[in-house]
C-alpha cells in the first residue's frame, strides 16, 4: 500500500507530548503543501512560498491543534469539550469530537461567522450556541464554564493547541531545508503566531536550521489591538475569523516578536480583499479573507522597502476560500459577478468567448 500521511501526532510523535497512553484522534491533518508562488515572487522580488492550510481536513490550520487538544482531552477522560470561536475552531472541534465520540459545545458570536463554518459545526453534530456578543465575550464564558463545569477547554489558551500547531513550522523547514528569512501570518488570538515561533525555535535549537525567521503578523485595521497596544471593544472587519479585540495570546506574541525581530501591522479590509483576489487569480489558491492578510501584509511591507530582494518568504494562509465563498463572487468594483447566460448552442458560446472558427 502506498504510504499515507498519518496526521501530525504520529508524524511528529517524538516532538509532542504523546505517549502509549494517548489515544490518537486524527483526521489526517497536516502534511499540507508549501507552494511556490511565482506571481508573488515577481511582484516583490523575494522568493515567496505559500503554506496552504486550507488543505487540512476541515479546511483550516485549527485541525493541527485540535488533534492534539482532543487526543489529550480524551486521554484525561474528558467526555465533552468546549470552545469559543469565530468559526474555524468550532468546525474543527466539532469534527474531532465526532470522530472521538464525545460532545463538543461551541460558542460563536451571533450572526458573525461565515456560513461554511456554521454548516460544519452543525454537520459534525456540535452543540452550537450563538452568543449575543463578540468573540471576546464567548471566550470569557467558555473559560468560566471550563473552570466550573465538567467540560474541557480547547481554545488556544490550552497549550496542547499551540503544540499541535507548531508542526506547520516543522513542515516548512523540511521543504526549504532551512528556516525562511521572513514568515507572514494572520493574527486573531495570536495563538498561531506563537505556535510557529515555537516550532521554528525548536528547529533552531535542534540544529536543523541556521536562523529564526522574522515573524511578521497582521491584524485587520478595524480589529488591531496588538498593533495599537490596547483592547478594541467593538472589533470590526470583513475578515470575520480575526475579528478579535482582546487576543488570548497577546503576551506570548509580544515576546515572540521581540525574539524574532518581528513586526505587527494593520491592514485595511479593501487591501485584504485585493490580496485575496491576487492570490486566487494569479497563484490559483483560494483562501478566506482572514488568510489573505498574509499576502496583503507582504505586498505592503515589500512596497515599504522592508523585504530585501532574494529573501526567502513564507506565508501561512490559514483557511480555505470555500468557507466563506461570497467574497470570490465580489468583483473589484464591489459589484457581484453575474453569470453570462447563452442558448445551448456551440456558436453562441464561441461568440461570447470571442472565438473565431478555424478555417
Ligand atoms: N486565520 C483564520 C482563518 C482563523 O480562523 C484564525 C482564528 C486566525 C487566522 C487567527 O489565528 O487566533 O491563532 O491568531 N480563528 C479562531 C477561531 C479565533 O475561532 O476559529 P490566531
Amino acid at each position: 500500500m502506498a504510504k499515507q500521511w498519518r496526521g501530525v501526532l504520529r508524524e511528529y510523535a517524538d516532538r509532542l507530548d504523546v505517549t502509549e497512553a494517548t489515544p490518537v484522534i486524527t483526521l489526517g491533518e497536516g502534511g499540507t503543501p508549501l507552494l511556490p508562488a511565482p506571481a508573488l515572487s515577481a511582484r516583490t522580488g523575494a522568493n515567496v512560498w505559500v503554506k496552504f492550510e486550507g488543505m487540512n481536513p476541515t479546511g483550516s490550520f485549527k485541525d493541527r491543534g485540535m488533534t492534539m487538544a482532543v487526543s489529550k482531552a480524551v486521554e484525561h477522560g474528558a467526555k465533552a469539550i468546549i470552545c469559543a470561536s469565530t468559526g474555524n475552531t468550532s468546525a474543527s472541534a466539532a469534527a474531532y469530537a465526532a470522530h472521538a465520540g464525545i460532545t463538543a459545545a461551541v460558542l460563536v458570536p451571533e450572526g458573525k461567522i461565515a456560513m461554511g463554518k456554521l454548516s460544519q459545526a452543525v454537520a459534525h453534530n456540535g452543540q452550537l450556541i450563538q452568543v449575543q456578543g463578540n468573540f471576546d465575550d464567548c471566550l470569557e464564558i467558555a473559560r468560566e464554564l471550563a473552570e466550573h463545569y465538567p467540560v474541557h477547554l480547547v481554545n488556544s489558551v490550552n497549550n496542547d493547541r499551540i503544540e499541535g500547531q507548531k508542526t506547520a513550522a516543522f513542515e516548512i523547514v523540511e521543504v526549504l531545508e532551512d528556516a525562511p528569512d521572513f514568515h507572514f501570518i494572520p493574527i486573531g488570538n495570536a495563538g498561531n503566531y506563537t505556535a510557529y515561533t515555537r516550532g521554528f525555535t525548536e528547529e533552531l535549537e535542534r540544529g536543523i536550521t541556521t536562523k529564526l525567521p522574522r515573524m511578521f503578523g497582521f491584524q485587520a485595521a478595524g480589529s488591531a489591538p496588538i498593533v495599537h497596544g490596547e483592547v478594541v471593544k467593538n472589533p470590526d472587519t470583513i475578515a470575520s475569523a480575526i475579528r478579535i479585540g482582546n487576543p488570548a495570546s497577546w503576551e506570548l506574541a509580544l515576546e515572540a516578536r521581540t525574539r524574532t525581530n518581528g513586526y505587527f501591522g494593520a491592514i485595511e479590509d479593501t487591501k485584504i480583499l485585493e490580496a485575496q483576489r491576487i492570490l486566487s487569480s494569479e497563484v490559483g489558491i483560494f483562501v478566506e479573507p482572514a488568510s489573505a492578510i498574509s499576502v496583503a501584509g507582504l505586498l505592503e511591507r515589500s512596497a515599504a522597502g522592508e523585504i530585501p530582494a532574494g529573501s526567502t518568504v513564507t506565508l501561512t494562509v490559514t483557511g480555505h476560500g470555500l468557507k466563506d465563498p461570497q467574497w470570490g463572487l465580489r468583483l473589484e468594483d464591489g459589484s457581484q459577478a453575474q453569470p453570462t447566460i447563452v442558448s445551448a448552442e456551440t456558436s453562441a458560446v464561441a461568440d461570447v468567448l470571442g472565438l473565431k472558427a478555424q478555417a
